[in-house]
This record gives C-alpha cells, sequence and structure tokens, in this order.
C-alpha cells in the first residue's frame, strides 16, 4: 500500500443487534407486502429494530466492549474513535463523543463519519491511517445505525430493507509477519445524491411543520438506481482491487460486502468467479444495517468457520452518496 507505515491488523471485533425481531409476516401487516417479494427481490426474512428511544450510541456501547475486550485493551489505551453512522443520536455532539464518554477513552480523540452504507469500509480506512502513521496506538472503528428511527414504516419500497445493527473494531500495530490490512480503494461520487437520500433536517431543509407533514426526515430512494450503480461499481472496485495487488478472484478466501440485497452481492460474486462458500449473505437475518453491515457479516463468517486466520478478505461497500469502497485485508484474528 504506502512505504514507511506501520502494518495494522484487526485486533478485536464485536457487534451488536437489539433483540426485537421484525419479519416479513409482520411487514406484510404494516404495509401491502409480501413475504414472498420481499425474500425473492432482496433476500431479507427479517431485521432487528430497538426499542423507541434507543440511540446508536445505546448498540454501538456493547460491541465495543466485545471488540476491546478480544482485543486486550482498555479505554485508556484507546487514540481515536471514529463512528460511522447515519443515525447518529444527535446532529451534535458526534456519537463518538457519547462513546467516547460511555467507555472512559481519556485519551481518545475521534469523531464520526457520514459515507451511509460505506460508512465501516471508510471508517476502517481513518482509523488505520492514524496506527499506520503511528499517530495512536490502538483506533476502536465502529459502523453503526438505528435506520428505524429514519425509515417510513408507511412506505412499502423503504421499510422492508432496513435494520439497527452494530460493530466495530480495534486496529492495532502488526508484527511484520502477522496478517494485516493491505489495501483499500474509495470512491465517492456526488452526482447520484438524491436517489438514496433523507431530504430534511440539514441545513437545506430544516425540520419544519411542513416538512413532518410531507414526511421528509425520511429515507427516499430510487432503488432501480441506486441498484444499478451498486452493481456495477462494486464489480468495477473488486476488479481493479485485485488487479492492482495481482491476485485474481481464486485467490480470495471471503467476499464480505454490505448487505443490501442479495442480488447485488451475488452478481458480484459471480463476476469474481467465487462460489457460494466464498461470500457472506447474511442480510436474512438483519435486513441492511447500513454501517453495521460488514462488521456482523464478518462476525457471522467466523462464528461459521468460514473465516479463519491468515485468510485473503475482501471487503466492500455502495451507499448513499454515491459512496463505494474497497478494503482487502488478511485476517488476523
Ligand atoms: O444500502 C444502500 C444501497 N441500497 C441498495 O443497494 C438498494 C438497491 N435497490 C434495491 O435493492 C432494489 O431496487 C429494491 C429491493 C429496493 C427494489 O427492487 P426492484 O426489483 O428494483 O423493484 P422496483 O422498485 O422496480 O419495483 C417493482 C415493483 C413495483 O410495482 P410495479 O410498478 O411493477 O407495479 C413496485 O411498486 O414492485 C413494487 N414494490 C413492492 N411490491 C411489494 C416495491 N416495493 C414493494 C414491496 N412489496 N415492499
Amino acid at each position: 500500500m504506502v512505504n514507511g507505515l506501520r502494518r495494522v491488523k484487526i485486533s478485536g471485533l464485536g457487534t451488536y443487534v437489539p433483540p426485537n425481531v421484525l419479519t416479513n409476516a409482520d411487514l406484510e401487516r404494516m404495509v401491502d407486502t409480501t413475504d414472498e417479494w420481499i425474500l425473492q427481490r432482496t433476500g431479507i426474512r427479517e431485521r432487528h429494530i430497538v426499542e423507541p428511544g434507543t440511540g446508536t450510541s445505546d448498540i454501538a456501547e456493547p460491541a465495543v466492549r466485545q471488540a476491546m475486550d478480544e482485543a486486550g485493551v482498555g479505554p485508556d489505551d484507546i487514540g481515536f474513535i471514529v463512528v460511522g453512522t447515519t443515525t447518529p443520536d444527535t446532529v451534535f455532539p458526534s456519537t463518538a463523543c457519547r462513546l467516547q464518554a460511555r467507555i472512559g477513552a481519556r485519551r481518545a480523540w475521534g469523531y464520526d463519519l457520514g459515507a451511509a452504507c460505506s460508512g465501516f469500509t471508510y471508517a476502517l480506512t481513518a482509523g488505520w491511517s492514524m496506527v499506520a502513521t503511528g499517530a495512536v496506538e490502538h483506533a476502536l472503528v465502529v459502523g453503526a445505525d438505528v435506520m428505524s428511527s429514519i425509515i417510513d414504516y408507511t412506505d412499502r419500497a423503504t421499510c422492508i430493507l432496513f435494520g439497527d445493527g452494530a460493530g466495530a473494531v480495534v486496529l492495532s500495530p502488526a508484527g511484520s509477519d502477522e496478517p494485516a490490512i493491505i489495501d483499500f480503494l474509495h470512491e465517492i461520487d456526488g452526482s447520484g445524491g438524491d436517489a438514496l437520500c433523507m431530504p430534511a433536517g440539514g441545513s437545506r431543509m430544516p425540520a419544519s411543520h411542513e416538512t413532518v407533514e410531507k414526511r421528509l426526515h425520511y429515507v427516499k430512494q430510487d432503488g432501480q438506481t441506486v441498484f444499478r450503480f451498486a452493481v456495477k461499481k462494486n464489480e468495477d472496485l473488486a476488479l481493479r482491487m485485485l488487479e492492482r495487488n495481482q491476485l485474481t478472484g481464486a485467490d480470495l478466501d471471503l467476499y464480505c460486502s454490505h448487505q443490501a440485497n442479495r442480488r447485488i452481492i451475488e452478481a458480484t460474486a459471480s463476476r469474481l468467479g467465487l462460489g457460494p462458500g466464498k461470500f457472506v449473505v447474511n442480510l436474512d437475518k438483519y435486513g441492511n444495517t447500513t454501517a453495521a453491515t460488514i462488521p456482523l457479516a464478518l462476525a457471522d463468517a467466523r462464528a461459521q468457520g468460514r473465516l479463519k486466520k491468515g485468510n485473503l478478505v475482501l471487503l466492500a461497500s455502495v451507499g448513499a452518496g454515491f459512496t463505494a469502497g474497497a478494503v482487502l485485508l488478511r485476517w488476523s484474528l
């Protein structure tokens, strides 16, 4: 990747989803949809949803504590906290600040990172750079979203897609013979901004009675435009990433991408020549948890014995913005 920098590894992984489950059958009772349509078009069966009043830091904290336990680091060891999220507890202060206080990381600084579904891949790279340059010893990278707080449960086009969840990793310096993060490749294409957005609540359209009445504080999506971009861009980034590292799909042990739609994941997996054992699909259980999908997918793959120390893994994401990213690494846990 870049010469003269420290090698960086994932030293701990943690995840959390709230206990309440919203199934396709539940949604059939809420909007004009069917279990069959949702399953065929997306691959989603159920998603986890928080109790009202729960913030992103509430669900991120257990994931963070689990990751720190595995890494064997305490609050004072953390120098940097970056939280990929589209649903911060509050517009300000950041969820990174709230988490810093909750875990008592007295020596850390940090911020929230707004990259929607690419929140985890981007945050991982921000954390990598802090450890790689030696600016900090250990960085906490979080991907967490309470999507149910911005979903219109009267809109069948979007409410079936999303769920709530959190994931976190600790990044630490890697020894010369230890598996480590290898490369990253990120892009944005802001021309796609209106295809997936929350129109109101920002500086351009602050909250008012009118914005609430018009239901503008919810996710709006032109699904087909996003779908087409995601398929094309996932494939493009994956192939470029492999090529510039003199690799092919056959070298990968696991393709672990953002979980938005089973068809998007399978399209890229097929282009890379990956069989079913070589890519992760777990959105049937969680839906699209935005910044949390990749750590949740890594944790499931690990629990199933499909992700082992030394494995070559390609992470990939496409999200609102448009944002797109890929991270190549050797699994270090
Ligand atoms: O993570 C961030 C990135 N997001 C994504 O990657 C999402 C990308 N997009 C998608 O995954 C897909 O576009 C969706 C799953 C959102 C939609 O699937 P689609 O195959 O593109 O369906 P569509 O929007 O073209 O809709 C097809 C039909 C329409 O009816 P008509 O016009 O053909 O009569 C929709 O009104 O399906 C209808 N429809 C539904 N029917 C039953 C839309 N939502 C539903 C629903 N239940 N929930």
